[in-house]
């Protein structure tokens, strides 16, 4: 029997679902499928999503949901025809309904999702807050990702599902009144997640490399009379703030001399954000 076309489908703001994303590709490969296709939702030129057998979603958890980014990826997919899918997320606490949530919009495309997994990773919204030597950015810098807790697991889990996907059944997420009335509650940051979109700046530091212009996935980020202005699509990925090879970006006087982010080993910047 023909071996399954599998597709790894990422958005990632700052490198934790890039990491994740990487491990599934590096350690799928063999057995039942060939090696993984991977593809940033920000770049799927070149990607025919119709021609895998299997698709693989991954994204960081924003406010108890999927990014704002991600569901409009999904609205401007052509509907397929009961394609089979794994979706998981990185996240530093708690998603609420996001799965839920995501299954049934991906349900209304016609994928047909057998699994979903969270994983936990470093808290991107948090970081730039906290001071560079603070006992949580030391832990980080001393973790061994890879042996992050259901990592393993977790391909364990996909290679099963690959390896029976004709037969295997749609995971049905059931509504809980708990994480529905959590996630209501989270709600309440939303104008608080507003006001910080729009206290982003460019300190004097700024040198006009222009890689935060590049790199924004939303195309947020200008250069004016040779300054760096925001506009206000931003949708909080966190990625300028922490690649700001100066660490120029700041959001109102809160991150100045804080600690960056740049995802697990480096890797994002390196693999993915360069080539933008
Ligand atoms: C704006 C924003 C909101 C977030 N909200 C949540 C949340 O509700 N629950 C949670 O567990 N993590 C939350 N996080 C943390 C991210 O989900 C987590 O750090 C994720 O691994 C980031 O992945 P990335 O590096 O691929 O962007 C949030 C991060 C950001 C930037
Ligand atoms: S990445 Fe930093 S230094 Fe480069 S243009 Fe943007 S703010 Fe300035
Ligand atoms: S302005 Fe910065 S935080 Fe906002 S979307 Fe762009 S890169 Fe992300």
């Amino acid at each position: 029997m023909e071996k399954p076309r599998i597709l790894i489908l990422y958005f990632s703001g700052t490198g934790n679902t890039y990491f994740v994303s990487k491990f599934i590709q590096a350690n799928l490969s063999g057995g039942n499928c060939d090696k993984a296709d991977l593809f940033s939702i920000e770049d799927i030129s070149g990607c025919d999503i119709a021609k895998y057998d299997f698709v693989i979603l991954g994204f960081p958890i924003y406010g108890c949901e999927a990014p704002d980014i991600l569901n409009e990826f999904i609205k401007g997919i052509k509907l397929v025809s009961l394609k089979k899918g794994f979706v998981f997320c990185t996240k530093a606490m708690y998603s609420g309904n996001a799965a839920r949530n995501l299954i049934r919009r991906l349900r209304n495309i016609g994928f047909m999702i057998l699994g979903y997994d969270e994983i936990v990773m470093p808290g991107s919204d948090g970081i730039t807050f906290l001071n560079k030597n603070s006992s949580y950015m030391k832990k980080l810098s001393a973790k061994d990702f890879f042996r992050t807790k259901g990592l393993h697991e977790m391909v364990k889990k996909i290679q099963l599902l690959i390896n029976s996907y004709r037969q295997a059944k749609e995971i049905r997420v059931a509504f809980n009144p708990v994480r529905f009335l959590m996630t209501s509650l989270f709600k309440i940051f939303i104008p608080i997640t507003n006001r910080m979109k729009k206290k982003f700046y460019a300190d004097d530091n700024c040198f006009q490399c222009g890689i935060c212009i590049r790199i924004c996935p939303q195309k947020n980020i200008i250069a004016t009379n040779r300054k760096i202005n925001f506009d206000n699509k931003c949708i909080l990925c966190m990625r300028c703030i922490n690649y700001c090879p100066n660490e120029s970006i700041q959001i109102g006087g809160f991150t100045e001399g804080k600690a960056r982010w740049k995802g697990p080993y480096d890797i994002y910047y390196s693999e993915v954000l360069l080539k933008k």
